[in-house]
């Protein structure tokens, strides 16, 4: 796991135990991910292996140490044959010390070629008076005499229509910064040979340089294919830009989303977060209060959340609105604007959340858990010092709130201090040993200190004292999958299905998806089971279809078979279902490798073929 969290990891951290487990520790999404982001590496998948490239080393995504690439050893025949001449046939800058005599040498052996001269040419004179030019060219370029090497690169291409003229007359439109002249050629030698890794290259940087950055990507990484990967500026520019285009895509769908609630497991997760409180003095449900008040409004905001559904959530959100509309709300003016707040923020408004808070708190500072609230919305913004102070505040207003504690933990977690957090766990569990994920988030923050012992321990007592709580269970069970323990992860999470739907009979709706999503990573590790695990992905989606983490799960393990088409269609939702800026870039970035690779799969098939024959020399294939 990185030790510095970006702003998305961070709010998943702190948003509640359900999403901080998922992320510290088992979750085989988050672990492909962070292991992406560790190495910096690109993924392909190429009929049904996946494969991953880091800095020029192709790995099996499944297989943990490196396995060199059996191409790297073997002498690659085609290639050499074909690259050799070319390599040499590029210009090459020269020192400036060469003569310039040499430049032009005997200017009278030089032919003068144009449109009407070459027709009376015959084929071996075209072929010597190209190779001519071709080599003054060359030394033109390499005394940066670039606009007489683009002419007699002219000529030669009069002459004959060779691609490495073309080249290199872009070369020198390259180093002229002339970038639309540089694709025209870069083009006209692609399309005389596509495998012109070379030419690829000058098209790419020139696609870059002119903003033009899927077509980039799409060079960039054809080049890295038929380079079998070898080039690390190469694969480096591909990760560049998979970024860039990445964050393109999303600055444009944040300018245009909606602001919506996400999923209901999602706003569950963050919601519960704070430990539940009956109805407040005067809100209660006996409490006689006139049908469409502010204070009636409240009320039903805060009944419809106990639903825990999608319409209950929307119906809160919804409530609370109204309610500060209607105002007379007295002393739970606060509270109204707390709430309205939370759901601002839960539907990624943060602007407005933020205001609200800053209001909440103005009316009530005591109602501690304004400052918490807004933490968390300071840390998504990567304002750490902002949140430390909001928690400082909050402990100085009731040094007695568990609420502050667990979550100043959940923040000394995410930045890995994790001694810091176990500490802040136990005095939340010191002053309420009811809260039942004080207690699981100590046991996983054992875990990732290392105490593998203390943190079973932990999670055994859990499971005694709140043995009918389905979150102890699945979070166990992400341990144990940690551990490799399949088997007994297995068993956690179906009974923590089971008690979900339990729940779920008792409530009347409200499914928590994670175990089944859990379940379904582990017995696509223990098992490599992938039908089961897409059923249990699909069942999740038809109890939640928004969970982002089922859809993204779905989306690797179609990417896992070689699936790329339908995996791209997820990733793609996981990008429409994010909340935040850098969640949607981290879907994109995955989406965007898709399409890529579909892309170069459609325009060079030649190159499929290719990729596949290089993974299928290489490591005993996942299956
Ligand atoms: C590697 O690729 C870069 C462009 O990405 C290119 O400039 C460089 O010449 C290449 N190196 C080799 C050894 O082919
Ligand atoms: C809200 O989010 C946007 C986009 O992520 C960011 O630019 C802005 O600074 C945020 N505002 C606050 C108050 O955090
Ligand atoms: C401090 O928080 C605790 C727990 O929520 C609460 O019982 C107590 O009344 C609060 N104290 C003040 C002064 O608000």
């Amino acid at each position: 796991m990185a030790s510095q969290p970006s702003p998305a990891a961070a709010v998943e951290a702190v948003e509640g135990a359900a999403h901080s487990a998922a992320q510290s520790s088992s979750s085989f999404l988050d672990r492909v991910t962070s292991w992406y982001q560790d190495n910096k590496v690109v993924a392909w998948t190429i009929a049904g292996v996946t494969v991953v490239v880091a800095g020029g080393t192709i790995y099996y995504l499944s297989s943990s140490p490196k396995q060199p690439s059996d191409s790297d050893k073997k002498p690659k025949k085609r290639k050499a044959k074909k690259d050799a001449p070319k390599t040499a046939d590029e210009p090459k800058a020269e020192p400036k010390a060469a003569p310039k005599s040499a430049v032009v040498d005997d200017p009278e052996e030089l032919p003068e070629v144009t449109e009407e001269s070459v027709k009376s040419l015959s084929e071996q004179e075209r072929k010597d008076y190209a190779a001519k030019l071709k080599a003054a060219g060359n030394k033109a370029y390499g005394s940066k005499d670039y606009n007489r090497a683009i002419d007699l690169y002219t000529q030669a291409i009069l002459c004959k229509a060779d691609p490495v003229f073309y080249s290199n007359r872009a070369a020198c439109w390259n180093a002229m910064s002339n970038w639309p002249k540089v694709i025209e050629d870069t083009t006209a030698a692609i399309n005389l040979d596509s495998e012109y890794v070379k030419a690829l290259n000058r098209r790419a940087n020139a696609y870059e340089q002119e903003g033009r950055y899927s077509e980039a990507l799409l060079d960039y990484t054809a080049s890295c294919i038929i380079d079998q990967f070898r080039n690390e500026s190469s694969a480096q520019a591909v990760e560049r830009l998979l970024k860039k285009v990445a964050e393109t895509k999303a600055k444009k769908i944040m300018e245009g989303k909606e602001k919506r609630l996400p999923s209901p497991t999602f706003v569950s997760n963050y919601l519960q977060s704070f430990r539940a409180k009956p109805l407040p003095e005067g809100l209660e449900e006996t409490a006689d209060l006139p049908e469409g008040s502010g204070k009636w409004h409240v009320r039903k905001g805060l009944l419809a959340i106990k639903q825990r559904t999608g319409e209950g959530y929307t119906e809160a959100a919804e409530s609370f609105d109204k309610a500060i509309e209607q105002g007379g709300l007295e002393k739970h003016e606060a509270l109204a604007y707390n709430m309205r707040g939370t759901f601002r923020y839960l539907k990624g408004d943060n602007d407005t959340a933020l205001e609200d808070l800053n209001k909440a708190i103005e009316l009530d500072p005591t109602l501690v858990q304004s400052y918490v609230k807004r933490a968390s919305m300071h840390l998504e913004q990567s304002n750490r010092e902002a949140a430390a102070q909001d928690f400082e505040l909050a402990s100085q207003h009731n040094a007695s709130d568990p609420d502050v504690y667990y979550h100043r933990a959940q923040l000394h977690f995410i930045l890995s201090e994790f001694s810091n957090a176990a500490t802040d766990y136990q005095k939340s569990m010191d002053l309420d040993k009811d809260f039942i994920f004080s207690h699981i988030q100590l046991g996983v923050t054992q875990y990732k200190m290392g105490s593998i012992a203390s943190s079973m321990a932990t999670f055994r007592r859990c499971i005694k004292n709140f043995g009918d709580k389905s979150d102890v269970y699945n979070y166990y069970g992400e341990l144990l999958l940690d551990q490799q323990k399949y088997q007994e992860a297995v068993e956690k999470f179906e009974t923590a299905v089971e008690m979900e739907k339990k729940g779920v009979g008792e409530r009347g709706g409200g499914m928590n998806v994670l175990p089944l999503i859990n379940k379904a990573l582990a017995l696509f590790q223990w098992k490599q089971d992938f039908s089961a695990a897409e059923e249990l992905c699909q069942k999740a989606l038809i109890i939640d279809p928004e969970c982002d983490i089922a859809v993204a799960t779905m989306a690797q393990l179609l990417l896992q078979q070689g699936k790329v088409t339908e995996a791209l269609t997820y990733f793609e939702r996981a990008a429409e279902l994010s909340r935040t800026e850098g969640e949607i870039v981290n879907a994109l970035s995955y989406a965007e490798a898709t399409r890529t690779q579909l892309e170069v799969q459609e325009k060079y098939p030649q190159l499929a073929a290719k990729l596949q024959g290089m993974s299928a020399g290489m490591a005993p294939a996942m299956r």
